[in-house]
């Protein structure tokens, strides 16, 4: 620190002053004040002058380290890193780790394993620790799903979940029907049990439905698996004519819905973003909910609401394939729940990731050629494109993995992908100032693909309306 930078820790803020150390050095980074190549401070100088702990700056840097910032020099300190090494990882959904509550869940585990010892360590009930399942319960009731603790299954992520239920349910050749595009680890878990996969294409409101019908007359499948809210990898909502209708078919045909319930708790601009479960009046609805997008993906917990028929089943494809999830993880999620810590991250978690969405969106709006089909998701994390079968798809992706850049090509998300290329890109992953860099890049390249001079300033007026 020279004078040129200027630190400010806070510690009446609720952020650790390691985060804000972070946060601090990160946007100088970002901003150019510190260049690449140049050296950090010594970690005493800083601490010195900061007037605190070491370990605090120590912290700092191991964080910036882990996100490609800076890296250690053995016998020399910390620099900043070359800006072309830093990864801007758009193709993955999982979330930054820095909005990781690590600090409080380390606490809730000390206190866990302080009060309940070893029975911290016991297997628990197949189904979930009962106390869990009675705040899950209470959980979703703001949700309006109301449930009781029964009918609730802990499950060691919501890929087991799918995973179980088709081992439960789906013979071999069986139907399943699927969005078109859908969630590549759907159409895995359910190709590994041998189900035989039909796909419903997606429109802007939601499914197909003429086209769902004509496969419903034919012959019934046994399932019919959703994302209705921010669909993944669309970000496609379902509109509350389309929840309500297909939960009419299901009823009429006789098929469950499998709704995949990853992000709807993410919604910013969504007039609707209800869960097909609270509104299923037939019990029709197997509920997925995930926490990896909203929490921690390495906790690998979630839960399912189940109908009261499908109880047996489930409850025994869960227990071989992994007896229980884990006691001490799902004593310690009860605590952070009971504690109210939960909302406030969600809370926290909403403001963070609102704030990139609304700068993504923007950027998309103003940068990207008209000739990219687009339209806006509502909320989320995933923004999707589509584009002209003549454009040099593969030139796209190596120009943007030369800067780093990653991007999920769309054919992941199909059975047989489409002639036109499409692309999902996620902003759980990558900070404001990387969205920012990331978006433009990416506008120019698209730009001149399509040989275009200036910016479209006022794109399609239709999709702002949120
Ligand atoms: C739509 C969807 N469902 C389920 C999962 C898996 O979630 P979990 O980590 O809870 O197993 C993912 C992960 O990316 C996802 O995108």
């Amino acid at each position: 620190m020279d004078g040129r930078w200027i630190i400010e820790l806070d510690r009446k803020e609720k952020k650790y002053l390691y985060q804000q150390l972070a946060e601090a050095i990160r946007r100088e980074i970002d901003t150019r004040s510190l260049e690449e190549g140049e050296p950090l401070p010594s970690i005493k100088r800083l601490a010195k002058e900061l007037k605190i702990n070491p370990a605090t700056v120590v912290k700092a840097y191991e964080v910036l380290e882990k996100e490609g910032y800076i890296e250690k020099k053995l016998g020399s300190g910390s620099f900043v890193k070359d800006r072309e090494t830093q990864i801007l990882n758009f193709a993955s959904g999982t979330p930054s780790y820095d909005f990781f509550p690590v600090e409080d869940f380390k606490k809730i585990i000390n206190d866990v394993m302080d009060n309940d010892g070893a029975r911290a360590f016991e297997y628990t009930e197949g189904q979930g620790d009962r106390a869990l399942r009675v705040a899950l319960k209470n959980y979703i009731q703001k949700y309006n799903i109301h449930t009781n603790e029964d009918h609730i299954h802990v499950i060691s992520g919501a890929q087991q979940g799918i995973d179980i239920i088709v081992k439960a349910l789906v013979d071999q050749g069986e139907k399943v029907m699927i969005e078109k595009p859908s969630y590549t680890g759907a159409i895995g878990a359910f190709r590994s049990r041998g189900a035989s996969l039909i796909e419903v294409p997606i429109k802007n409101d939601g499914l197909d439905l003429k086209y769902l019908e004509s496969i419903l007359v034919e012959e019934v499948p046994k399932l019919l698996y959703v994302m209705p809210n921010f669909q993944n990898p669309t970000g496609t909502s379902y509109s509350t004519y389309q929840k309500h209708r297909l939960l009419e078919l299901a009823e009429k045909y006789g098929f469950y819905i499998l709704e995949d319930d990853y992000l709807s708790d993410l919604s910013f601009y969504s007039k609707d973003s209800r869960t097909l479960k609270s509104l299923d009046r037939h019990h029709k609805v197997i509920y997925i909910k995930s926490f990896s997008k909203i929490f921690m993906p390495g906790l690998r917990l979630g839960f399912l609401v189940v109908p009261e028929e499908l109880q047996e089943a489930i409850l025994e494809a869960k227990l071989i394939s992994d007896i229980s999830t884990s006691g001490l993880l799902q004593r310690a999620l009860k605590e952070y729940m009971e504690r109210g810590m939960w909302e406030r991250h969600i809370e926290r978690l909403k403001t963070m990731y609102s704030r990139r969405f609304d700068l993504a969106l923007d950027l998309i709006r103003r940068e990207f050629p008209e000739e990219v089909v687009f339209k806006a998701p509502k909320g989320g994390l995933n923004f999707w494109f589509q584009l002209p079968k003549t454009f040099d798809f593969t030139k796209f992706v190596k120009d943007l993995e030369e800067q780093g850049i990653r991007i999920a090509r769309g054919e992941y998300f199909f059975l047989t992908p489409p002639e036109e290329p499409s692309f999902r890109f996620s902003i759980a992953n990558v900070d404001e100032e990387g969205i920012r860099w990331g978006i433009l890049f990416m506008a120019e390249l698209l730009r001149k693909a399509f040989r275009r001079k200036g910016r479209i300033e006022d794109r399609e007026k239709q999709d702002l309306i949120l």
